[in-house]
């Protein structure tokens, strides 16, 4: 049985009304184009969306940055751009940065989060993916499945868990990478991606080396160079056997927590975890949200998907993150519900200060 590869590409290609949600028609085009390549390039795939990010969900078998599957996610993007264009969607062709596909959509504006394991007896597969966030937004959630046991409890009761994680942790301005052990190192990690606007997780493994986790860690304004949209991240995560449960992946998402990339992607907002229905972004164009999908991946096929935060266990969380929501909205204009100034470099608070750069007069004192 060969390896099975997961490759969850998602960009922002147009949306309605504003930057609300993706039109069913780009779903649609989007759909049909992967399933013709059902049994060729592909195995299989599902596509959906959260908020205005259209989200491809492929398995294949050519391992992980293959040419062709980034390409075909290049063309079914740029196919929605045309539609979006022509129903003058907004934002159509956001987040296509390149004229033409060179080899890799890594650095051309969609997200990518990649896996490639040998499947178990049994599979399965938890993919998340979220609207007016940033990467480093998974870093806390990650922190708390793979390496906190007041979360996860397998990491102390279940011998195949007791061992810990390897954490990779990326550090996307410095552009370096780093690997910490845990528990051993936990304070180590902690000590960076507590900054989730520079240090991302982008892999988690069991200590033999087995892949358990990977996210998308694209900057779409540090790779635009000016500010375009947010990056809006997805993240793909094992679970069962050795890994995390199922229930020990999503419970972290129980706590209302406040992360980077509301409104103009210059504003702090709670991460409110939401079923499809829900996935769509309205007030004060947010709050920031995540849907996560649950797949039995077999052979290659995905069974599923299931709506995970579709569940009334899930309720409080998202009434506390109202509650939060209508706290920090109060502050208007002022951090830290607006980014700081290091972060607001990446929006379009730039462009305001160049305008009124030449009234400022130097302090004589
Ligand atoms: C987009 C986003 C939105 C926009 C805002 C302004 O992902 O987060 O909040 O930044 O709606 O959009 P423009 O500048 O296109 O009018
Ligand atoms: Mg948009
Ligand atoms: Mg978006």
């Amino acid at each position: 049985m060969p390896k099975t590869t997961i490759s969850v590409i998602k960009a922002d290609v147009g949306s309605f009304p504003g930057h609300s949600r993706t039109h069913p028609k780009l779903l649609e085009k989007a759909a049909q184009m992967l399933k013709t390549e059902k049994g060729k390039l592909l195995t299989d795939s599902f596509v959906t969306h959260c908020g205005d990010d259209l989200e491809l969900i492929m398995t294949h078998t050519h391992g992980v940055d293959n040419e062709k599957v980034h390409k075909l996610a290049w063309e079914v993007f740029m196919e929605c751009t045309k539609i979006a264009k022509t129903l003058k969607l907004y934002g159509a062709g956001q987040d296509m940065l390149a004229d033409a596909f060179s080899g890799n959509v890594k650095g051309m504006g969609p997200g990518v989060a990649e896996m490639e394991f040998e499947e178990r007896g049994s599979d399965p597969v938890m993919v998340f993916m979220a609207d007016k966030t940033e990467p480093g937004a998974w870093n806390f959630y990650l922190y708390k499945i793979f390496a906190d046991p007041f979360n996860t409890p397998g990491l102390v009761i279940d011998p195949s868990l007791h061992e810990g994680f390897i954490f990779e942790v990326h550090d996307l301005i410095g552009k370096r990478k780093i690997r910490f052990a845990c528990p051993e190192e936990s304070y180590s990690l902690l000590a960076y991606i507590g900054a989730p606007s520079r240090y991302v997780i982008k892999y988690v493994f069991k200590k033999d080396g087995t892949i358990a986790a990977s996210t998308s860690t694209q900057r779409l304004n540090m790779m635009a160079g000016r500010y375009v949209g947010k990056d809006d991240p997805v993240m793909i995560v094992r679970a069962q056997s050795g890994f995390p449960s199922m229930g020990e992946v999503i419970e972290p998402f129980t706590i209302p927590v406040l992360v980077a990339g509301w409104m103009r992607g210059s504003h702090h907002g709670p991460f409110m975890p939401v079923g499809l229905c829900d996935a769509n972004c309205t007030r004060f164009d947010g709050p920031p949200r995540v849907v996560c999908f649950g797949f039995q991946v077999t052979n290659g096929t995905l069974i599923g998907p299931a709506d995970m935060f579709d569940d009334p266990g899930f309720d409080r969380v998202r009434a506390r993150c109202n509650k939060l929501a209508d706290t920090i909205r109060a502050q208007g204009p002022f951090e830290p519900h607006r980014l700081s100034l290091e972060e607001m470099e990446y929006t379009t608070l730039p462009a305001v200060e160049k305008k009124l750069a030449t009234r400022w007069e130097p302090l004589r004192e």
